[in-house]
């Protein structure tokens, strides 16, 4: 079954009962981020992921550290893969990230430590980083987030390697650099902490604004969506009055990187509570009007970024580790079969 996006191209339904079954009845993209190493070597999660998704993020590979180790020298083959495999199995795909404070090439983060990338090359440098990538990939991309994680928990401008040495302005280069090279692509801000209205996404709303009145070409606001369950959840009512102050600016939405982490061990109090975490997500996203994406940061506790950051923490995602649906697929599923978007 295909259903047409809000205002985008073809969404592939797939077979009934699944996600993306019922993703594209409601016109929304449903992914997963994908780890490249397992879907190289597991059989299972290559099926999953072409069974319950129609759309597909890089977790790490479209990333600069890994597009570009050595000054110079780009390698987009695993990227290429992924796109690859997405077009195998009718997905679309996401793209994360061109502008970000973390996983940036050793060459450039020491080059600016040293002093020998001055601001106007590293200007420059992110300039043909952003046309080398979004070039690369024109046409084949249909969201890209374009900077991620440029507001501070406090709302203020990230005191990052960009601010400090290009100021406030790398934001509006970098939305202009990225049109330049695909017109067509979507091009999102994105962020952590902004699900609901609060200090930080009122920055990014105010961020927003005026790159809107600056004729900044931004389409998009991200919400990560990166919870836990022992911290509580805006209700999906607030998560989408949050989304749609930002559509009314003429901006898209979408949910870019689900998942409810728990201090292990799970019980099932916390499987339900996790299941309500995904469900304000889910609800909020189909609550507001222009929504177009759905994507969880990896869908089994098999492979997950979670235990590696957060000590004593886990099992954050859809399905276990052995593949099987825990609540929280089973909630996504009924809210999004009761849904009639
Ligand atoms: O690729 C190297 C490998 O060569 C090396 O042997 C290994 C040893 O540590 O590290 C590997 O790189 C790791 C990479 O993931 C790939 O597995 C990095 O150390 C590790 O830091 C990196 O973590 C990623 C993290 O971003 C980095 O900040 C996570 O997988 C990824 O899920 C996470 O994703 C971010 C989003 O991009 C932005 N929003 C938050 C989200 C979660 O932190």
């Amino acid at each position: 079954m295909s259903s047409q996006a809000l205002g985008g191209p073809e969404i592939d339904g797939g077979s009934p009962g699944t996600l993306r079954h019922l993703a594209a009845r409601n016109h929304l993209s449903i992914g997963t981020a994908v780890d490249m190493a397992a879907l190289a070597s597991d059989q299972v999660y290559r099926e999953r992921i072409a069974r319950e998704f129609n759309s597909v993020t890089a977790e790490n590979v479209m990333k600069w550290s890994e597009i570009e180790p050595q000054r110079g020298q780009l390698n987009f083959a695993p990227a290429d893969e992924l796109v690859a495999f997405a077009r195998a199995n009718h997905q679309r795909v996401r793209g994360h990230t061109l502008v970000w404070h973390n996983q940036l090439p050793e060459w450039l983060t020491s080059g600016v430590a040293d002093g020998s990338i001055a601001p106007e090359e590293l200007r420059g440098i992110l300039r043909q980083h952003i046309l080398d990538e979004v070039g690369h990939f024109r046409g084949k991309i249909y969201q890209w987030d374009v900077v991620n994680e440029v507001i501070d928990d406090n709302g203020n401008l990230r005191d990052s390697i960009w601010l400090q040495q290009l100021g406030p302005g790398y934001i509006a280069d970098a939305f202009r650099w990225a049109r330049q090279a695909d017109p067509k692509a979507k091009l999102y801000l994105n962020d952590y902490n902004v699900e609901g209205i609060s200090a930080k996404s009122t920055a990014y709303y105010n961020l927003a604004k005026q790159l809107k009145a600056d004729r900044v070409p931004v389409d998009g606001f991200g919400i990560q969506g990166h919870l836990g369950v022992q911290y509580g959840y805006y209700p999906a009512s607030a998560v989408a009055e949050n989304l749609r102050r930002f559509e009314a600016l003429g901006l898209e939405t979408s949910v870019t990187e689900a998942d409810v982490r728990m201090i292990m061990p799970t019980d099932n109090a916390k499987l339900q509570a996790q299941a309500q975490g995904y469900s304000t997500l889910i609800q909020g996203c189909l609550l507001a009007r222009r929504c177009t994406s759905f994507t969880v940061w990896g869908f089994t506790d098999k492979y997950s970024w979670v235990p590696g950051f957060f000590e004593g923490e886990g099992a954050a995602n859809l399905l276990d580790e052995n593949f099987n649906s825990k609540p929280a697929y089973d909630e996504m599923v009924s809210v999004l079969t009761l849904a009639a978007r």
